[in-house]
């Protein structure tokens, strides 16, 4: 039986670096939309009796959702074993409360269509705020792996002396690791999100870390919002410029200039989403999820 994997977006490379990492084979597939905008799939390699792997960021995750649907289901039905998702970026996690009567929440939504879809996902670091773990909403194994050595390294060779900061509470999570990682103290701002891209934020006495080089770590950056209203803090507080690390990098419009205005001396991601800003792997964290989901395939547990 052989594993076969797919990029199931323009991601070709990802997908073939992974096949190489897993000793699997690369795949292809073949898509397009018709002219009234649905979309067509074909699976160029055959799946029969295979374990198939989709390979896919989900970032601006609409118009990427009916291909990755129909690919897993086109697999399916041309008879593969197992159909697996690696999606460096997972989408939809920031919705996971009703904050207004009436809102869906997306998150739970998203985590059942993508869970009827697939035997398993592995992502890196998904934005978990209220759940503890993926497996809260996703009934098929979902295995999160985490880029903080990555970014640890990052940091331990680029920027002398750091102070590694949080922009908020949920980063303390990332923000602890990377700093315990990288030799380094670090520091966790208070949050209150005032609207999609406006944000308050509160810092604790930031005097003790004057002679060092402060580094906002984050999972993502989105509108920028939250690490440009922290560099304004951070400035305030007489510290250097600070370096901008973030896993993901979704920066939405111009959010990459507006962070490099806003005074950051640098702004570095991984390439879970491709960017000029990418300036660390995580390929080979992505890899290990998949052996250690494969490793579980073959005792029979997935
Ligand atoms: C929030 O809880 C996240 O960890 C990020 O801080 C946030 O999503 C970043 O979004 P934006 O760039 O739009 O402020």
């Amino acid at each position: 039986m052989s594993t076969i994997v797919l990029a199931a977006f323009d991601d070709v490379a990802l997908a073939d670096h992974l096949a190489d990492r897993l000793g699997a084979a690369a795949g292809e597939i073949e898509s397009r939309r018709f002219p009234d905008e649905e979309t067509y799939v074909r699976l160029l390699t055959p799946v029969a009796d295979c374990d198939v792997i989709l390979v896919g960021s989900l970032d601006r995750p609409d118009p990427k959702l009916a291909r990755l649907l129909f690919l897993a289901d086109a697999a399916r039905d041309l008879g593969a074993r197992k159909v697996g998702l690696v999606a460096p970026y997972l989408a939809y996690l920031r919705q996971d409360k009703r904050f207004k009567p009436g809102e869906a929440v997306t998150a739970p939504s998203f985590a059942r269509v993508l869970s009827r879809a697939f035997d398993w996902l592995v992502t890196v670091d998904p934005h978990l705020h209220r759940y503890a773990a993926l497996d809260e909403i996703y009934s098929v194994p979902a295995t999160a792996m985490h880029a903080a050595p990555v970014v640890a390294q990052w940091i331990a060779t680029r920027v002398a002396r750091p102070l590694v900061v949080g922009p908020d509470r949920e980063s303390e999570q990332w923000v602890a690791e990377v700093a315990r990682a990288a030799r380094a103290p670090y520091a966790v701002f208070e949050k209150a999100r005032l609207g999609d891209t406006r944000v308050e934020l509160r810092a604790p006495d930031l005097a003790p870390w004057r002679d060092r080089q402060p580094v906002l770590v984050d999972d993502v950056v989105s509108s920028g919002g939250t690490m440009i209203e922290a560099l304004g803090l951070l400035a305030r507080t007489g510290l250097p410029a600070a370096t901008c690390v973030a896993v993901h990098a979704l920066f939405a419009g111009d959010a990459q200039e507006r962070l490099l205005a806003a005074g950051a001396r640098e702004v570095a991601t991984s390439d879970t989403i491709r960017h000029p800003s990418n300036r660390f792997s995580v390929l080979d964290r992505l890899a290990d999820g998949v052996r250690a989901v494969s490793a579980r395939t073959v005792q029979g547990r997935i």
